[in-house]
Parts: structure tokens; sequence; C-alpha cells
């Protein structure tokens, strides 16, 4: 009995909430993120916490970070959107909240989120791609969450697909999630209407002729609507987003896939060409299964519902 508090911290978004032993959200808080500065950071968790905690019970709290968490689970060693370097988050949150303090990579605690109580129920197998500002990834083997030797295996979205490709925050070049996130989503949208391309128009006139505008949610809109360039553009993504697909499947062989982050908001306009590309891409394929490719089930909530669990489970 009684509730963790789960803060998942994205590129963009904190999303807080307290969540109960079944996985079950029962009070929610939306901020945006204080991206270049640990310390705004640091004091936007405490006072989440703060407002989740007041009148309930409260035993610890879980954080779900965009970024390279260490083995301990203690420490962000770096953070290709965001301003951490080897941030000891766990101690300085602890100290300014008084509670039991777990930090774990966001994708990695939606990835245990959804198998313990999503997409992911009963298949002990999974991988698990976010796409948002980058792309997070999270593996559960065994019915258990994979961490790697140093606690930052899933670090999907800096598989290296394009040698010499587009440039990414985390320093490499040709990174996957330079192709497949809701960062790109935007940045064609933004491209294709700067070159003055009449395809645009439609998308633009959403927007009140402001190009900044064209980001990830009004693209979701319209490609819901069906305007066929935002169409196109969930589909080139799609496309990206099976070869990984196919290349984790190389080297994981899971029996299920769920996709999430706000990309996935598409559904199928997503999935479909995903599981193309991921179905032609696959290597043995033809005498081998194909793992399901399903969308995530806890949708936003998915990181903050899975760091507050792994902060229960690590209650004594
Ligand atoms: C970061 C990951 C994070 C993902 C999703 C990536 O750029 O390297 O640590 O999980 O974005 O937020
Ligand atoms: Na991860
Ligand atoms: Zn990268």
């Amino acid at each position: 009995s009684g509730y963790t508090v789960g803060i998942d911290i994205g590129g963009t978004k904190v999303i807080g909430g307290l969540v109960s032993a079944d996985g079950r959200v029962s009070r929610e808080v939306r901020r945006t993120t204080p991206g270049r500065d640990p310390a705004a950071v640091r004091a936007t968790i405490a006072s989440v916490v703060s407002e989740l905690r007041s009148g309930a019970d409260v035993l610890a709290v879980g954080i779900g970070a965009a970024g390279f968490v260490d083995a301990d689970r203690a420490r962000v060693m770096f953070a290709p959107h965001l301003a951490w370097r080897d941030e000891p988050l766990r101690a300085s949150v602890a100290a300014d909240v008084g509670l039991p303090v777990v930090v774990e990579n966001d994708a990695n605690a939606a990835a245990w989120a959804e198998s313990r109580f999503g997409a992911g129920r009963g298949e002990p197998d999974l991988v698990c791609v976010t796409l948002g500002t980058g792309i997070g990834g999270g593996i559960v083997r065994d019915g258990r969450l994979y961490r790697g030797r140093w606690g930052m295996a899933g670090e999907f979205g800096h598989m290296v697909v394009v040698p010499d490709g587009r440039r990414c925050e985390c320093g490499n070049r040709g990174c996957l999630e330079q192709y497949a996130s809701g960062n790109v989503l935007g940045r064609e949208a933004r491209e294709l209407a700067l070159a003055g391309s009449p395809v645009t128009v439609p998308l633009l006139e959403r927007v009140g002729g402001d190009v900044s505008g064209l980001v990830g949610p009004v693209l979701t809109q319209a490609a819901q609507d069906g305007d066929p360039v935002a169409v196109e553009l969930f589909e080139d993504v799609g496309r990206w987003l099976g070869v990984g697909l196919a290349n984790l499947a190389a080297a994981l062989d899971p029996g299920l896939f769920v996709i999430g982050g706000g990309v996935s908001d598409a559904g199928e306009l997503l999935l479909r060409p995903a599981r193309e590309s991921f179905r032609r891409t696959l290597t043995g394929r033809g005498f081998r299964p194909f793992a399901a490719v399903e969308r995530a089930a806890l949708g936003p909530q998915a990181g903050l519902v899975g760091a507050a669990d792994l902060a229960r489970l690590s209650l004594p």
C-alpha cells in the first residue's frame, strides 16, 4: 500500500504522477523542461514532488531521465538533449525531498511500465522504442529490465544507420534519431515549407503561415485528417523505424516491439509503414517468425509509471 511518485523528464516536457502498486495514476502534473540548467531541473523535480505528495502517503520517488544513467541508478552521466553531465540526481533529489529516490533512463522506465501494466503484459522478451524529442529504447529480457554492464543499454536512438549522415546532438553523425524522431518530423516539414513547395500550403494554413509552428502534434493531426504531405512524413519516419527494428531483432530477437513516445500518437499512420519496412528488412525473413509491432498502451504516462514502479520495487 501507499504511493510512489514517478517523474518523467524528457527533452521538452516533465510529467509527474502519483502511482499506486497496480500502476494506476491518481494525480498528474505537467511542466516544461528547463532544458539548459540542471539546477532548474532539480527545482522543478522538487516542486512536482511536493505538489503530488500533499495529503498522500508517499514511500519513494522514481525518476525517468532522458539520458545515460549509471549502473547504480544514481547519476545521469550524459544527456544529448539536456544539460546533465555526470549529474548526481539521486543524491540531490533525495536531499530535497527526504525520500528514497531511484533514477532510471526514461525509455527503460517506459519499457518496464509497458511490460508490467501495458502492451507487453504476458510477453517476457520485449523491446520498447520511444519516439519523442529523440529516440529512446528499453529491453525487457526474461521479464527483467536489461540495463547492460554500465546501465546504458538501450540507446537505440544513437545506433548509426547512415555513415557520415545527419549530425546528432550526441556528437556523432547518422544516428537513427536523426531520421525517425519527433524532432525529425518537424524538421522535415519545416524544411519542405521553407523550400517554398506548394505541397505544404495546406500545412502552413494550419499554423497561420508560421513555419515554426510545424511541430509534432500539428503534423499528427494533419496526417490524421489525411493531409498527403503529413502522411508521407510519417511514412518516411515509419520506414526508418522499421529498419531500426530489423537491426534490433537481428541483435535481440524479441517477441514484441512496443512503440511509444509522442510520435506514436499517430497510430497506424506510423506503425503500418514501420511494420512493412521491418518485414522487408529483417534478416532471415521467410525462415523465422516476425515479432509483433504494437503501439504502447500507457501513452505519455509510461515513463512515470515505470519509474514509480521501479522505485517501489527498490524499497526494502
Ligand atoms: C537519449 C536517451 C533517451 C532518449 C529519449 C536520447 O537522445 O540519448 O537517453 O532515452 O533520447 O528521451
Ligand atoms: Na534506454
Ligand atoms: Zn546520436
